[in-house]
């Protein structure tokens, strides 16, 4: 995690530093540092956010410089206090670095360096990092760049790490394993961020680096690019990027995830532009047309992820099991890149990641490629590290997510494993045509139906508050909506820091009844498909127990809500599209209640919305 930025140019290098630091805060916010030069070293860190940082730049003599390098944090080694803040410095006071990742041997270089008289001020490994990097600068005799290349050879780990030198403010090296680092190219200016939303007002053409790679940029020169294993030149590959400022802004809300769970009619309707073609009774999905044989033939389709994408893949295990009828296990990135998994010839990986640079899943791509699978990635991040990794995929096109707590990538992911089981399922025959064209048709409706389901919003507001100071919270679901339960949870407690469980419902007697008692908000979702007869019986046991029933329940319910404390009603759909527009209530639900309790809900504590550190 940790977000980068640096700057080299015309202009002044402060406000775009803050301003992208600002913006990535979404990667860690335990504390954040600037370092500027211009003719010295300004330097300044902070524990806590980028806006206290801000603050410490007082006066406008310090703001001066064309050269700089920003850092966000999320802590790994070392508290987040000022000392262990980036930019780390060289003992020489000459090299500064920010860096994202791990490095993982910094104790054993740390000891070596100790023997050369090397000093830490710090406890992290990335202050080793840059002292390694000087020690073979002064011992080589060699400029920045040939020392970056020799001293990442030396380490074991994880890293985006950019380094500038005060003695030759001219030039900015960049490195890359593991965690993403893009170039913006401007006109004799480069940006450097972890990701292109600090820069995309200044330029659109911007350059990602590939693991193992590193680049050296000069001003007035092109960027060189080389291979940190041997030093060979790679061609630069630029893009063009897609995307626009108002996609990163708040645009009138009061947070990103208020603004990302109403954009999600929207981003599901541009999830299908162009590929479900309702008029045509047709599917377009491209990855799987290039594939259609492998997929044809898979024996079992493995996704992985985790947290929210996690949560996706399960609902993808219903609806590909359902209408495709081929056989899903859904599995934890962490766990099953640790548990030499068998992976059988004819199994389609299917890695399902927001970000696409979560560094458990990335992990779990390559075991499985090496294993010889098939993958096939569901991402939103257009050019991130896992599509890349991956042979072939689908975005899911849910534009920039920058709440921590995921939304539109939740269902816009499921959006897109919905079109890919529909259309397997109308290939190998598991559907009848007239099956096929109902949920077709139905597809259509998701995005005009999810924005009914939003006009709840007041009344949703009004539960919040009635349960905000809830100390825990039962969400209870069947079938399809067993995931959504568990994500309705997870959104709860990552926000609002209430203690969330969601289980099947059948499986609460098999434990969570226990905790059942006249303060337990039990949320479930009653929608009428489904085993509604089965999840009726499960409220009476819970109201026999004096639980609060928050139900989510079909439009027009009328034997739910003579036993719910409140229901909350959804447009009837078809069954294995219910987790389309009963997630949307639960977002609604956990948003308002962290509101009402003061928290800060686009940056809950301790969490970061892209993983990169295992
Ligand atoms: C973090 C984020 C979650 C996200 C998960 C997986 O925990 O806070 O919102 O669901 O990572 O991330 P990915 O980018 O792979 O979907």
């Amino acid at each position: 995690m940790c977000g980068i930025v640096g700057y080299i140019g015309h202009r002044d290098a402060f406000p775009i530093i803050i301003n992208g630091l600002k913006r990535l805060e979404y990667r860690g916010y335990d504390s954040a540092g600037l370092a500027l030069y211009n003719d010295k070293l300004i330097l300044k860190k902070s524990k806590g956010k980028v806006k206290d940082l801000e603050q410490l730049f007082d006066n406008q003599a310090q703001k001066k410089g064309l050269i700089g390098l920003g850092h966000t944090r999320w802590a790994t080694h070392g508290e987040p206090n000022d000392i262990n803040a980036h930019p780390h410095v060289s003992n020489s006071g000459n090299l500064v670095i920010v860096h994202n990742g791990i490095i993982e041997n910094y104790d054993s270089i740390k000891q070596t360096l100790l023997q050369r008289g090397y000093r830490f001020k710090s406890d992290t490994d990335t202050e080793v990092l840059i002292n390694l990097i000087e020690d073979v600068m002064n011992n080589e005799q060699i400029g920045l760049g040939k020392a970056v290349q020799i001293a990442l050879n030396q380490v074991v780990g994880a890293y985006a790490i950019v380094v500038f030198d005060r003695k030759n403010p001219e030039q900015i090296v960049m490195a890359r394993l593991g965690s993403p680092l893009a170039i913006g190219i401007g006109k004799d200016e480069y940006f450097i961020a972890s990701d292109a939303t600090p820069f995309i007002e200044f330029t659109k053409n911007a350059l990602y680096l590939e693991d193992e790679q590193m680049a050296i940029i000069q001003k007035g020169k092109d960027p060189q690019i080389r291979n940190i294993k041997d030093d060979k030149l790679v061609v630069p590959y630029i893009q063009e990027l897609q995307l626009s400022l108002d996609q990163i802004e708040k645009g009138g809300y009061e947070h990103f995830m208020l603004k990302e769970i109403y954009e999600q009619p929207g981003v599901i309707r541009d999830t299908m532009r162009g590929r479900v073609l309702a008029d045509q009774n047709l599917i377009k999905l491209s990855g799987i047309d290039n594939h259609l044989s492998k997929f044809l033939n898979a024996k079992r389709i493995i996704m992985i992820g985790a947290g929210t994408s996690w949560h996706a893949g399960l609902v993808g295990e219903y609806l590909f099991e359902e209408l495709a009828r081929v056989p899903v296990e859904v599995e934890y990135s962490s766990e099953f890149r640790y548990r030499n998994p068998i992976i059988n010839e004819n199994d389609i990986v299917i890695p399902v990641s927001q970000s696409g640079e979560t560094a458990d899943t990335l992990a779990a791509i390559k075991l499985a490629k090496q294993k010889n699978a098939f993958i096939y990635a569901i991402c939103n991040v257009v050019g991130s590290s896992i599509p890349r990794e991956s042979h072939s995929g689908t975005y899911t096109h849910a534009g920039p997510e920058i709440g921590v707590a995921s939304t539109k990538a939740f269902t816009t992911q499921v959006m897109v494993m919905a079109m890919m089981a529909l259309k397997l399922a109308k290939e190998k025959g598991t559907v009848s045509i007239s099956e096929y064209n109902m949920y077709l048709s139905e597809l259509e409706n998701i995005p005009n139906k999810i924005e009914k389901t939003l006009e709840s919003d007041l009344y949703i507001q009004q539960i919040a508050h009635h349960y905000k100071d809830a100390a825990n919270a039962l969400y209870l679901g069947r079938g399809f909506n067993f995931p959504v339960a568990l994500e309705g949870a997870l959104k709860l407690k990552e926000i609002s820091y209430i203690h969330a469980e969601g289980y099947p419902a059948a499986e609460m007697k098999h434990g969570p009844i226990a905790l059942i008692d006249e303060n337990m908000p039990v949320v479930v979702i009653a929608t009428k498909k489904g085993q509604y007869e089965k999840i009726i019986s499960n409220i009476q046991e819970i109201k026999s127990r004096k639980g609060k029933i928050i139900a989510i329940v079909t439009e027009g319910d009328q034997q739910v809500k003579a036993l719910a404390d409140h229901v909350i009603e959804i447009p009837e759909t078809l069954e294995a599209f219910t987790p389309f527009l009963a997630t949307v209530p639960l977002q609604l639900l956990s948003y308002y209640i962290a509101v009402y309790r003061g928290c800060n809900v686009d940056q809950p504590r301790n969490l970061a919305k892209s993983v990169t550190v295992e």
